[in-house]
């Protein structure tokens, strides 16, 4: 890019455009494109310039350093294993959701276990940290604070003290000299996280970057971010919910998808170490329009709750309203169910939502999904001790989905007796349920409703 040309670049999604328009061509999103200054600098080489190393000296250099464990299971979990040293982790989600919360927790686990903390807040001042860490328990913890928003002097302070692990709460407040464009800028968050990914390879700092998700307007998102570094972690819930879940979309270290679930308490975030038995805690009576999906997230798996609502509706376009699933994939099951099982929805208002705060991605909640829209519309429960998996083809056929024998495993752990799954499923050694195998979504539906 020449110095002069004008640069246009999108807060929501961080493409460049030549010019200026109202509507982002690449995300969508309606006033999100701003002028911004050049980026002065490039990327800078790291060590000799084009040396090359023959990829089997690589394999024999000395093996790599261990994973620090913080000793909180499900932040090691989603880390992959642990954290890698020299790594850049992102760690995004709304504001208010947690993250200052989480990672002060994980710098005071971090640091018990041994690995020097540094936590740099630029959004808090000391004292409120520190009241913070008080309410959390952590008063006492060995974690070094700094509140700072200068990122040469952050920068400066890291390489005299070399923590093995950095916090930088947030992005969005840092800002470089360098850049003459105001913190929260998307010049300022790609040239802030640059130095700060660039510093964590260079001098063997592991460091976390938190990012403050923004629906719109002037401050750049952790979007701009993602593709820098090494990992990509998100902190989602429900505001009114309790449920917080910390999830790996991106890991160069790990399983993505991989989940932690914390609860958040008047003490902070604990952990949830068995989520199924947290989702399926609150479940009512046996009711109408109610599923039990037995997913896998990341490495383990997790059994959910699917919840439909069906009622007439008193609209010429009947509602279609989906929380925790796509509704893509709601609109796509209504349109099989009609077409190949003639059990229409017309003229009904659709609610389709998992219970507890979840966001289930897999195709393999197809069964369960389709099992809560019949229950709702046929009002008739589905038994409670059963577990529902299994991917609808177009064509109506329930396909075989992945890790049938963990899926089942689980629920036999948590009590349930009987299984409905698409026929030609490889249960391996799951035992102790009773595995009702359907080939087609028409042959589920004789035998569950009668239909
Ligand atoms: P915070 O970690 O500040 O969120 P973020 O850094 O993502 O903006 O969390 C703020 C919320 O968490 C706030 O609404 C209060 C709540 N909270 C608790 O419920 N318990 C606690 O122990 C703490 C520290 C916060
Ligand atoms: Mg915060």
């Amino acid at each position: 890019m020449s110095k002069s040309a004008p640069s246009f670049t999108c807060t929501a999604c961080a493409a460049s455009f030549r010019k200026w328009a109202g509507r982002c061509e690449n995300c969508g999103a309606w006033n999100s494109i701003i002028e911004e200054a050049p980026l002065s600098s490039g990327p800078k080489a790291i060590g000799p310039r084009g040396r090359q190393i023959p990829l089997s000296d690589l394999a024999t250099e000395e093996a790599p350093p261990p994973r620090a464990k913080s000793g909180m299971s499900e932040l090691d979990l989603v880390l992959g294993g642990g954290l890698v040293p020299a790594s850049a982790i992102l760690v995004g989600g709304d504001p208010g959701i947690g993250k200052s919360t989480l990672l002060l927790q994980a710098a005071a686990s971090f640091a018990r276990q041994g690995v020097k903390c540094l936590y740099i807040s630029g959004e808090e001042a000391s004292a409120q940290v520190r009241m913070r860490a008080q309410r959390l328990g952590l008063a006492d913890a060995p974690v070094q604070l700094g509140t700072e928003t200068s990122l040469r002097d952050i920068l400066t302070t890291l390489d005299a003290e070399r923590p093995g692990l950095a916090i930088i709460d947030s992005i969005q407040t840092m800002w470089l000299d360098t850049v003459e464009a105001a913190p929260g800028s998307v010049s300022q968050v790609r040239a802030a996280a640059h130095e700060l990914v660039n510093f964590a390879k260079r001098r063997g700092v592991a460091i976390i970057i938190v990012g403050h998700v923004t629906k719109e307007g002037q401050i750049a998102g952790p979007r701009v971010v993602e593709h820098m570094v090494d990992t990509v972690l998100y902190f989602e819930g429900e505001r009114g919910h309790q449920f917080r879940i910390l999830r790996a979309v991106k890991n160069r270290f790990g399983a993505s998808d991989e989940i932690g679930v914390f609860e958040m308490t008047g003490q902070g975030l604990a952990e949830v170490t068995n989520p199924s038995a947290l989702f399926l805690a609150n479940r009512d009576a046996p009711a109408p329009g109610s599923a039990v999906f037995a997913g896998i997230e990341g490495t383990r798996p997790v059994l959910t709750e699917i919840q439909a609502l069906v009622a007439p509706s008193p609209l010429g376009t009947p509602r279609r309203t989906v929380v925790g699933l796509d509704s893509g994939r709601l609109s796509t099951i209504l349109a099989v169910l009609e077409a190949r099982v003639g059990i229409p929805f017309t003229g009904l208002d659709v609610f389709l939502n998992v219970a507890g705060g979840m966001r289930v991605t897999e195709p393999a909640a197809d069964l369960a999904v389709a099992a809560a829209l019949l229950s709702a519309r046929e009002d008739v429960a589905i038994p409670r001790d059963m577990v529902l998996f299994g991917e609808i083809s177009l064509s109506g056929a329930l396909r075989p989905v992945s890790q049938t024998e963990n899926r089942l495993k689980e629920a036999a752990k948590l009590g349930f007796t009987q299984a409905a799954l698409p026929k030609g499923s490889k249960p391996g050694a799951a035992i102790g349920l009773n595995l009702r195998g359907m080939a087609d979504l028409a042959a589920f539906t004789g035998e569950m409703f009668g239909a």
